[in-house]
This record gives structure tokens, sequence and C-alpha cells, in this order.
């Protein structure tokens, strides 16, 4: 597929907008409205009587999603959001006084909140030095101790696209015996993953970033290794090996599913099938190929125009958001929203272009900033 063929699935919002936000939400194809159409199609024609072609069906969904980071379905849980499979993995953890996790204030709330209140537990909460908007492993290595009972950072920064080493980390997570947990709604889609690569024993993410789904729906991995060991409070039927039996007898399943308490968002998750399907066709690999390429037009525009770039720009450290900076930046966030132009303003200018954008649309967000600073 040429990128013409793709934005052809993004209409109309790629004409209506230059969307460079999907570090915020990203642009959804047509096809995903299709995947949702399929399950109430079923509802409208059949009411429930396919309820179990459906449990079928979102166990090939979780799979399709477990290729994505090389993971197994049954080390896939659906789940709402980040933020809730962060609190399931987190809740699910036995700590004990005198154990530390070592976070960083810099990361997305929903990423160190949960963290902080294990104060209560006796938890001691350490923190990673951030310096110049950079994460090095060094200064997580620096809080790691035998104590560590987890570290827990951001695949990539949602303020200024820094890209954390997640093989280092997981190694140094390995060392101690401490679980590695990583938020990766800001680079699935947009970066390769690979959870047994990098030692990752808990991801969570959504899907309406970077994976291009709807809001409402999202996945937690938890390697099958540990899944014993992360207790569940989130209980119901569903997180039974039977459900059907309508059980009187608490035995859960033994795989992420204890995760799962109840029915699951079904048209949410059709949505995500054909989505899935996209990003395998595609493959990530050329999505962040294509990604990194407008980002360089845009890196060289800005060194021209002597514009200061937050983002880091050492190779390993790159992501799919670049992140400038301007004086007054808020003004030239103004100017960019009134000609219809998305970005976001967090430690500058955030600019998150996917695999529906073209140079015309790093072209026009240059003009503007030309415009702004008189270039
Ligand atoms: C790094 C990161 N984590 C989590 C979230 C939000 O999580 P949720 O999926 O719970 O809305 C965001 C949203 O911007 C984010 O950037």
């Amino acid at each position: 597929m040429d990128n013409q063929e793709i934005r052809a699935h993004f209409e109309p919002a790629v004409s209506n907008w230059t969307y460079l936000n999907a570090a915020a939400c990203g642009l959804s194809p047509r096809f995903s409205k299709a995947g949702c159409e399929t399950w109430w199609n079923d509802k409208l024609t059949n009411g429930s009587v396919n309820y179990h072609t459906w449990e079928d069906d979102a166990l090939e969904i979780k799979a399709k999603f477990g290729k994505l980071i090389n993971a197994e379905k049954e080390e896939i849980a659906c789940v709402m959001n980040t933020s809730e499979g962060l609190n399931f993995a987190i809740n699910g953890m036995d700590f004990k006084k005198g154990d530390n996790v070592v976070v960083n204030k810099y990361d997305f709330p929903s990423n160190f909140l949960p963290w902080l209140a294990l104060k209560q537990k006796g938890v001691e909460i350490r923190l990673m030095e951030v310096m110049n908007n950079r994460i090095p492993v060094e200064n997580v290595q620096k809080s790691i101790d035998e104590n560590t009972r987890a570290v827990s950072i951001s695949s990539v920064q949602f303020k200024n696209g820094f890209r954390s080493d997640l093989e280092a980390i997981g190694n140094l997570c390995k060392e101690v015996g401490a679980y590695f947990v990583v938020d990766a709604i800001q680079s699935l889609g947009a970066l390769e993953m690979d959870v047994k690569r990098y030692g990752i024993d808990i991801l969570c993410t959504s899907s309406y970033k970077w994976l291009l789904g709807p809001d409402g729906v999202g996945f937690l991995y938890c390697n099958k290794d540990i899944l014993d060991e992360i207790s569940t409070t989130n209980i119901g039927w569903m997180s039974t090996p039977d459900p059907w039996s309508f059980p009187t007898e608490l035995e859960l399943m033994k795989t992420a599913q204890k995760f799962e308490s109840g029915t699951l968002p079904w048209a949410l998750l059709y949505s995500m099938d054909p989505i899935l399907d996209f990003f395998h066709k595609v493959k990530v690999r050329n999505i962040t190929e294509h990604v990194l390429g407008l980002l360089d037009c845009l890196i060289e525009e800005l060194e021209a125009l002597h514009v200061s770039i937050v983002s880091s720009l050492r190779e390993s450290e790159r992501s799919c958001i670049l992140v400038f900076d301007v004086k007054n930046r808020e003004k030239l966030a103004e100017l960019y929203q009134s000609r219809n132009v998305r970005i976001s303003l967090r430690d500058g200018i955030r600019v998150a272009p996917h695999i529906y954008n073209n140079e015309d649309d790093i072209t026009r967000l240059v003009s503007i900033l030309k415009e702004y600073v008189g270039g």
C-alpha cells in the first residue's frame, strides 16, 4: 500500500486537518468502523445467539495483538485503558515493607500515581533522575538494588518523545529479580515491540493513540512466567475457567483472562480486529521508517530556522514524537489551531505524525512556523 492508498482509509479527517497529533489520539481508518459493524450486524440480526463466537473472536484479536508485541494470547487481557491495566498489575503485586519501586515523575500520571499509593504498604518510592529531558540507563541503574521489586517506565516519554532503552533496563531488572513494567501507549503501532527480547513482565496500552483504534479498549500483557505471582482483586465470572457453570468456588483462570471480570466491550474489540490486520500487513517497521523520514524533513527545517529542538536526536533515543520550542509557544499553538493544524502543547510544540501523514503535512506545519518566527 502506498501513502496515497493508506491516506484514503483515513478520509475525511486527513483532508479536514493537518493532523500531527497521534501522541494525543490517532486518526482511525474507515475499516475500523466496518470491524465494529460486523459485530453490530450480528447483534441486530441474531441478538446474542453467537455469544460464544464473540468469545472465540476476542481470543483471536488478543492473539493478533500478542503477535504485535511477541506474546501469546494467554498472556493478554482486555482492559479499558492503560491506567486500568497498570492498576491491575501494580495492585496485584505482593509487596512487603522495605521493598522499593523505581519510577519517575516525568512519566504520565497513570504510571506514577498508582505507584505512589504503595507508600501506604511501606514501599519506598525511588525516582529515576531525569537529565535534560532524558533518562539514561545509568540513572535507572543508580536507583536499583536488591530490594527493588519493580521498575516502571514509558517506552516513549509523552512530553518530549524520549525513547527508553528497554532492553538495557530489562537486563537490569533481571539481575535483581525485579518486575519490569512498561507503559507502551506512546510507541505501540509506531515502533516495534518485543516483550521477550526486552524482558518485559507487564505491558499496558490503550488503542486510541498510535494503535489507531477507538477509545475505551486497551490491552494488558502479563508474562506467563509471573501470572501466578500477580494476583487480582478484579474478579468476576469471566476470571474463572468455566464461567458458564456460574461457579460458587473461587478458581481463577491460569491465563491473563483472570484480570477480566465480566463481559468484554465487543464492539470496540471488533473495531480493533481489522486495525491489527492492517499493522501486520503494513508492518510496524515500515511505519517507523515513514514517520522518521517525515521527522527528518522537519528537523532539517527547524535547524535551518534555528528553532530549538527539545527531543533527543540521538538515534537510539528518537521516537515518532518530535518536540520543538519557540518563544510564546501558546501563541504558535493557537495559530496552528486556527489553521486546522493539530499538534499538542507539552514541553514545547509536540509533533506526532503517523502512517497517514505525508510531506505536504510537514510543509504546511513549517510554513506556518516560518510565518510565526518571521523566517
Ligand atoms: C504515556 C502515557 N500513558 C498513559 C496515558 C493515558 O492512559 P489511558 O490509556 O489510561 O487513557 C497517556 C495519555 O496521553 C500517555 O501519554
